[in-house]
């Protein structure tokens, strides 16, 4: 049942309660500082998959790297991988890179300020084009992410699995009416702080006290309802049904995975390649390394380094033990340093040879780079 319909005094209550919320409670994040649509768009990418404390020093380097569209169009792929060293998820910095350059031939170099205009860009699905509209331009777009999920599913009890097409489309449904509300909210109605707000901005503050909702209080682990300004309007907290919602459905299993990475050196220079394209990570840089698998003879360190460089290479001993955790798989890569029993065996495809300063200004993957930090300050040590 449409919500303007069905329950629009309820509605009308949770945006004003969301709107006077947001304006006392919002973070002062510097990205709210900004109506620039390129420095919105920089923030929302970036906090697709990192926590905000994280990105806060990314974004402020990034705008002053490439503080414009045609800076960012312009800039060199070894750049802009750097300046995302650490982010993860490479492809999202090449798709920016690309939007970019679309927007420099067929906008003349402006954001476009249409949503349709907005949704046909790389790496821009529906949430970041809402995020954008609404943040931006203060269009009545919704928006739908793991925060506003939460919130929603709790606000509204809804007990589906909200990934489920019918219950994510309702979601969008419900999230679209609510910012929808906040373009007609009068600001002569009767009730604070919203009056004084000014109208331009009624859309992107919803959006954004969505948000923060989701990483304040409405929060995954023990969420702070006593003092959430939707308290007296949420089914979840009337129905003690908090904990049990979003439900997820069953848990994903976590996969385990081994890894061993080869640290070579030849007179003060490291043996590193750069990944392919069309792989995870790809055109960053990395010591040469191989899964161990069942496939490939389990836990042989030996037998992995013939399979990456061929015979004439052993591995010596254990330098580090680097653990991380990407999407379902817990990854433990051990770092060995190598050596090369024949010396003229090594062939040049094997990667290039770079000193610790040169490899510092390239950019690698999380782990790889905490390989190249130990390696560091082991040499650093050294007299
Ligand atoms: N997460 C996604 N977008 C955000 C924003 N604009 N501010 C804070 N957290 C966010
Ligand atoms: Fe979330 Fe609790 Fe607020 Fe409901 S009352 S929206 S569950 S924080």
């Amino acid at each position: 049942m449409p919500l303007h319909r069905k329950a629009k005094p309820e509605a009308d209550a949770i945006v004003r309660a969301l709107l006077d919320w947001f304006a006392q409670a919002a973070r002062n994040l510097p990205w709210r500082r900004t109506r620039d649509p390129y420095a919105i768009w920089v923030s929302e990418i970036m906090l697709q998959q990192t926590q905000v404390k994280t990105v806060i020093a990314y974004w402020e380097r990034w705008m002053r790297e490439l503080p414009t569209i045609q800076a960012l169009a312009e800039a060199a792929t070894e750049r802009i991988h750097k300046l995302w060293e650490g982010l993860g998820y490479y492809t999202r910095v090449r798709n920016m890179q690309k939007a970019a350059q679309q927007i420099m031939a067929g906008h003349g170099g402006d954001f476009p300020k249409d949503y349709e205009a907005i949704l046909e860009l790389p790496g821009i699905g529906r949430y970041t084009a809402g995020a954008i509209a609404s943040i931006a331009f203060n269009e009545p777009k919704a928006i739908l992410d793991g925060n506003v999920i939460r919130v929603l599913t709790r606000l509204f009890g809804i007990a589906e699995n909200p990934r489920e097409k019918e219950t994510n489309e309702r979601l969008w449904r419900l999230s679209g009416e609510l910012v929808e509300m906040a373009a007609r909210f009068s600001p002569e109605e009767k009730g604070a702080r919203t009056r004084t707000m000014g109208d331009e901005e009624r859309c992107s503050h919803l959006n954004q006290a969505l948000m923060e909702l989701g990483a304040l209080v409405c929060t995954p682990k023990q969420p702070k309802c006593l003092v959430c300004p939707l308290r007296s309007r949420c089914i979840a907290e009337r129905t003690g049904k908090v904990e049990e919602l979003p439900n997820l459905g069953p848990r994903m299993m976590t996969t385990s995975r081994r890894f061993v990475a080869f640290i070579m050196e030849k007179d003060g220079r490291f043996l590193v390649r750069q990944r392919p394209a069309g792989v995870v990570n790809a055109h960053l840089w990395e010591f040469p390394n191989i899964e161990l698998t069942r496939a490939n003879d389990g836990s042989n360190v030996a037998r992995a380094a013939r399979k990456v460089f061929g015979a004439g290479v052993k591995a010596a001993e254990r330098l580090c033990v680097i653990k991380h955790t990407i999407t379902r798989y817990r990854i433990t890569t051990d770092a060995y340093r190598t050596v090369a029993t024949r010396t003229a065996k090594l062939s040049d495809s094997a990667g290039e040879w770079r000193t610790l300063a040169q490899l510092h200004r390239l950019a690698f993957p999380s782990a790889q780079r905490r390989i190249l930090r130990h390696i560091s300050s082991k040499a650093g040590k050294e007299p």
